[in-house]
């Protein structure tokens, strides 16, 4: 199992899991807000519509190509 921070708070979840499905596995999905405000999910699940994108340890990352990593900080993006 390992252990993720996402927005502050603890996830254990499965090794292999994807960064999308931790999103999921949290109850809320969404992955950033977009200049509306408005919550955007993960769509495609493979890299190409760019919806999933997350602040992983401080950095852009997508969602749905990352795996999870012990002690990785994720934080939902504006
Ligand atoms: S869900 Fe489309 S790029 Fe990640």
């Amino acid at each position: 199992m390992i252990r993720l921070i996402l927005d502050g708070e603890a996830l254990v979840l499965p090794e292999g899991t994807s960064v999308a499905a931790a999103l999921a596995a949290s109850g809320d999905d969404h992955a950033r807000s977009d200049l509306a405000g408005r919550p955007r999910a993960p769509f495609c699940g493979m890299g190409i519509c760019q919806e999933c994108r997350v602040c992983i340890d401080g950095r852009r990352r997508l969602a749905c190509v990352t795996l999870i990593r012990e002690g990785m900080k994720v934080e939902r993006t504006r």
